[in-house]
């Protein structure tokens, strides 16, 4: 029977509407379903598609592995966003080369950003390419392995204005079962200068609010209890059931225009034991209803990722970022107002853009201790060719500089965030439990509303059960108690 399943394959039907047929040929030696091995890089949305390729895969007939060398097929989730993004890549496809040496068969993919930007020259140069399938382009994964099985190579890197993978349910790879990420839109229609995501991710569109609000419900009655709403810019979410012709057509749907905090409002009412956040803010559309209806529930929790990326005006032109100094200011203001100063604000800096100064870079400097970030991600500027600063502006600061003034950020970022962890020290916070602590089995691990790491003696206490923590001592990175009730 073996045999004969491996001279004709297994046929299976595509899922949904689609009337092709695609054959699912199983692995060679075992006759069972081919596995595919997914590592994803980059940004909460790559690995959150992952889990939707994971799915469609799944449906397809193919199973999934956590162990490359069991894998059929592997799969390489890439981003684009610095050049080190993509040579780290590079380097693993390297790396994969090895194995591929002895196992000839294993086909190699390259999904995500890095496939949508370099597209047939990851076939051309990288001779052990064999599928390259942009972010749009997942739906069509059994068809393009069927290819690369046909002894063709598979290409597919067309954006869509449409897909938000709205009907898929993802299959959550490497989950600890508490916490997930919900995609709730795709693409950025923002063009900072600098940023690479608007040409590989395509147009801007948000995802169906009854299918978010589906999928948070099916997260929370599965033991789940915190939900990340993904976005490259959550607050332009924006969905009307009119502008959608089959929508209209469909009973029970919502048919007003759903913005972000609307949609916010939505599922928070899941449950007050499911947890809320979103990420990314953009600093230019926040509005202060977001900050209102984070007020309004308990379980939205207390922390805003609000990348200002420069504390310069202009050098925030130059960026094309759509605010200045005082406008990112006035936010903070109204978030500490609305929010208190207790919520948690974190941010991405970028040093060394084109042509930035000395004081200017002092500005992100002020901007910081003004700002008091609980955490930030910093990078020095990193030119992507095609970008609008790639086109117009020179990459003229020495990397030794950058990299300097890069220091500067990070040893300043380090001293804001004891200074922020230092006054939690005796209180007492709501703290949902995520699993063992890494550094000890004896203790465990969560996070409290402002997105703190806090770290506790285990008793009798498990993952998924919130919990008392009271803190007594805390380093920039952790905040270190005891369980108080
Ligand atoms: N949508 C988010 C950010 C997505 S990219 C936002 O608008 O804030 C994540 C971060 O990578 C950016 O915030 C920026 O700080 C950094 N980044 C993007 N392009 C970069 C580049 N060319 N060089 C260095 N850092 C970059
Ligand atoms: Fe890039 Fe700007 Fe869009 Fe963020 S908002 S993804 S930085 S273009
Ligand atoms: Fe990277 Fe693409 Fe995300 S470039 S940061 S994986 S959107």
């Amino acid at each position: 029977m073996d045999k004969l399943i491996e001279d004709i394959g297994v046929f299976q039907e595509l899922p949904s509407e689609s009337n092709e047929t695609v054959r699912v040929t199983p692995n060679q030696s075992t006759g069972k379903s081919r596995k595919i091995y997914i590592e994803s890089y980059g940004c909460q949305m790559n690995f959150s598609d992952s889990e939707i390729v994971a799915s469609i895969l799944q449906n397809a007939g193919f199973d999934t592995t956590s162990k490359i060398e069991e894998a059929d097929l592997v799969f390489l989730n890439t981003c684009s966003i610095r050049e080190k993004a993509e040579q780290t890549v590079r380097n693993r496809l390297n790396h994969i080369n090895g194995f591929k040496k002895k196992k000839p068969e294993m086909m190699v993919g390259v999904l995500g950003c890095m496939a949508e930007r370099l597209k047939t020259k990851l076939l051309e140069e990288e001779k052990i390419v064999d599928l390259v399938a942009g972010p749009d382009a997942y739906r069509d994964l059994p068809n393009l392995i069927s290819q690369v099985d046909d002894g063709d190579k598979a290409v597919n890197t067309f954006l869509s204005r449409e897909e938000t993978y709205a009907d898929i349910s993802p299959v959550r790879l490497n989950s600890n079962g508490v916490t997930a990420f919900i995609s709730i839109m795709r693409g950025c229609d923002n063009m900072c200068s600098f940023c690479v995501v608007p040409f590989t991710r395509g147009r801007e569109r948000s995802r169906d609010p009854q299918s978010i609000l589906a999928e948070a419900k099916d997260l929370f009655s599965r033991g789940f209890r915190e939900v990340t709403l993904l976005g490259q810019n959550v607050d332009s979410y924006k969905w009307s059931s009119l502008e959608n012709n089959k929508a209209r057509l469909e009973k029970n749907r919502i048919d007003k225009v759903v913005n972000f905090s609307h949609l916010l409002d939505m599922v928070a009412q899941v449950s007050p034991e499911l947890r809320i956040r979103f990420s990314t803010s953009h600093p230019k559309d926040i509005t202060d209803d977001v900050l209102h209806i984070m007020a309004k529930y308990e379980n939205i929790c207390k922390n805003i990722h609000l990348p200002a990326q420069s504390g310069n005006s202009r050098i925030l032109e130059l960026m094309n970022r759509g605010y200045t100094r005082e406008w990112y200011l006035d936010r903070v203001n109204c978030i500490r107002k609305i929010l208190g100063e207790e919520c948690g604000i974190s941010s991405d800096m970028i040093t060394g853009f084109c042509s930035e100064t000395e004081e200017e870079h002092q500005d992100t400097l002020t901007l910081m201790d003004l700002v008091e970030y609980d955490y930030s991600y910093m990078f020095y500027y990193s030119e992507r060719p095609g970008t609008l600063a790639a086109k117009k502006l020179p990459d003229d600061i020495p990397l030794e500089v950058k990299k300097r003034r890069l220091d500067e950020i990070i040893k300043k970022q380090s001293a804001l965030s004891l200074k922020r962890n230092k006054p939690d020290v005796g209180k007492v916070f709501k703290v949902l439990i995520e699993g063992s602590s890494r550094k000890s089995p004896d203790y465990l691990q969560g996070r409290n509303s402002q997105n703190k790491v806090v770290i506790f003696p285990k008793e009798n206490k498990s993952k998924g059960k919130y919990v008392h923590v009271l803190i007594e001592s805390c380093t920039q990175g952790t905040l270190i108690g005891k369980i108080a009730e």
